[in-house]
């Protein structure tokens, strides 16, 4: 039996400082020096796991998923903010809901919703001021709750309730980080009321998301959004979901799928501005074609140069960059014995840089995902997830971000001053201040 590193508390509580800021470059010097996968003693109780080892990820999220649950860090942490819902939750629960939830986000399905997304995309990108250095991330924040909120709820007039739902996640999500970051303070955040507060914001969400679906009932007219589609979806036995279940679903397509998608985009505006020749490159891919059409499916397979630039953007800076499981049984992996409650953190971010895969790890090379190649990426590429719980909106996402890039590319030239971009690793991985000039090309 091979025995793995472990970082002692005493080397995690002296760094804590430099942890706390960005956990990254102490995971990355910790891979360098002890290997692909090392432990890290959090005390008797927390037996935490991180790993880059490709293999092992795959084992892990796909061949015996079945020993592998979302640990407490997304089962009681993140839920007591977002709901118990398809992000949240384990085992029969999860399945279940993931069975109805599922069809909603299928291909056939997205073909009617793209109409309500490019429409949502057109008006956000009304906001871009041309000519001017600004912070593109608000903007494409904006953006991506929009095309969910549109695509949920496809109304006009929710702006005051949405611009609130923006705020309480926001809020919640910050009060979250606060409790990962320092949890021997939790008993405080609880003693002070902090929590509480933040639990009395989510009780508002869900009035107001409550609201808007008791609306739409009333109505009794179809809109064929994903809301209809909630409504509509049945359970094996051919019940619909309560309305708590269906408040927190709604919930969490909000938290898990705007700032993710978000974060992608002005990733990928930022390496594009940095990259005047490959701006040129998808400019005339997008010169070839009308942006403007009614068969949007088959546009989004005329623009392969934007989703590799995308794709790309997303292996260098993957939005979600830590993958968390927690063992329900002992398992062995890689001559090693792993106790029944491990906590495995799959570090994507390194993964996605591993020269061992990657050829110019560090380098913008979108061509890499040209198909032409007949590279398979899917034993080392894992942006959104892999096995069952896979994101369920990774092809929403990607259509989003290539209708979004490919209308402000066709329009704009892209200038940046910035030398480098600056990552916050919180929840997910965010660009800090992407400063981007956008020069009208008409
Ligand atoms: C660039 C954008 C996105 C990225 C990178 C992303 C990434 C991911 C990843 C890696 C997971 C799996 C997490 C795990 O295995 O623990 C996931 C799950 C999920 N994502 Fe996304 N996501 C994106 C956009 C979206 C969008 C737009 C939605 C919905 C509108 C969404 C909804 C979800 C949900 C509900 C889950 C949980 C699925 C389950 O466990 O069954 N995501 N996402």
């Amino acid at each position: 039996m091979k025995s793995l590193t472990t970082i002692s508390r005493i080397e995690v509580l002296q760094r804590r400082k430099e942890i706390v800021r960005n956990p990254l470059p102490f995971h990355h010097k910790n891979f360098q020096k002890y290997g692909d996968t090392f432990r890290v003693d959090l005390g008797r109780k927390n037996r935490w796991v991180f790993t880059k080892n490709a293999k092992t990820i795959k084992y892990i999220l796909q061949k015996n998923h079945k020993n592998y649950g979302k640990s407490v860090l997304q089962t009681k942490d993140l839920a007591k903010y977002v709901g118990y819902g398809l992000l949240t939750t384990n085992g029969g629960f999860w399945l279940k809901h993931r069975r109805m939830i599922q069809p909603a986000f299928h291909k056939k399905k997205l073909a009617n919703l793209v109409h309500i997304m490019q429409r949502a995309i057109g008006t956000e990108l009304k906001l871009i001021k041309e000519n001017e250095f600004q912070d593109v991330y608000p903007l494409m924040g904006d953006l991506a709750f929009q095309v969910v909120a549109q695509s949920l709820f496809s109304a006009d007039d929710l702006h005051i309730k949405m611009r609130r739902l923006k705020e309480i996640t926001n809020a919640n999500q910050q009060m979250l980080i606060k409790e990962m970051r320092l949890p021997y303070l939790k008993w405080w955040f609880r003693l002070n009321g902090e929590i509480n507060k933040h639990l009395k914001l989510t009780e508002e969400a869900r009035a107001l998301l409550n609201d808007i679906i008791q609306k739409r009932i009333d109505l009794g007219q179809e809109k064929d959004d994903l809301l209809d589609m909630l409504l509509g979806a049945r359970y094996e036995d051919g019940t619909p979901m309560a309305r708590r279940q269906l408040i927190d679903e709604v919930l969490i397509l909000f938290v898990a799928g705007h700032e993710t998608t978000a974060n992608a985009l002005s990733f990928t505006l930022y390496l594009l501005a940095k990259h005047p020749e490959i701006q040129d490159k998808l400019y005339d891919e997008l010169r070839a074609v009308s942006l403007d059409v009614e068969d949007k499916m088959q546009l989004l397979g005329q623009l392969s140069y934007v989703q590799q630039c995308i794709q790309e953007a997303m292996r260098l800076y993957p939005p979600v960059y830590f993958i968390d499981r927690e063992s329900i049984a002992k398992d062995e992996i890689d001559n090693c014995t792993f106790d029944k409650g491990t906590v495995w953190l799959i570090n994507l971010y390194e993964l996605h840089r591993d020269p061992e895969f990657w050829r110019q790890p560090e380098s913008f090379l979108p061509e890499r995902f040209d198909a032409s190649n007949k590279k398979d990426f899917s034993d080392y590429y894992f942006p959104f997830g892999a096995g069952p719980r896979m994101c369920v909106g990774n092809n929403f996402s990607m259509y989003e971000m290539i209708f979004t890039v490919a209308e402000i590319m066709k329009k704009y030239r892209l200038i940046t001053e910035k030398e480098s971009i600056e990552i916050n690793p919180l929840i997910t991985l965010r660009p800090e201040e992407v400063i981007i000039k956008f020069v009208s090309r008409i």
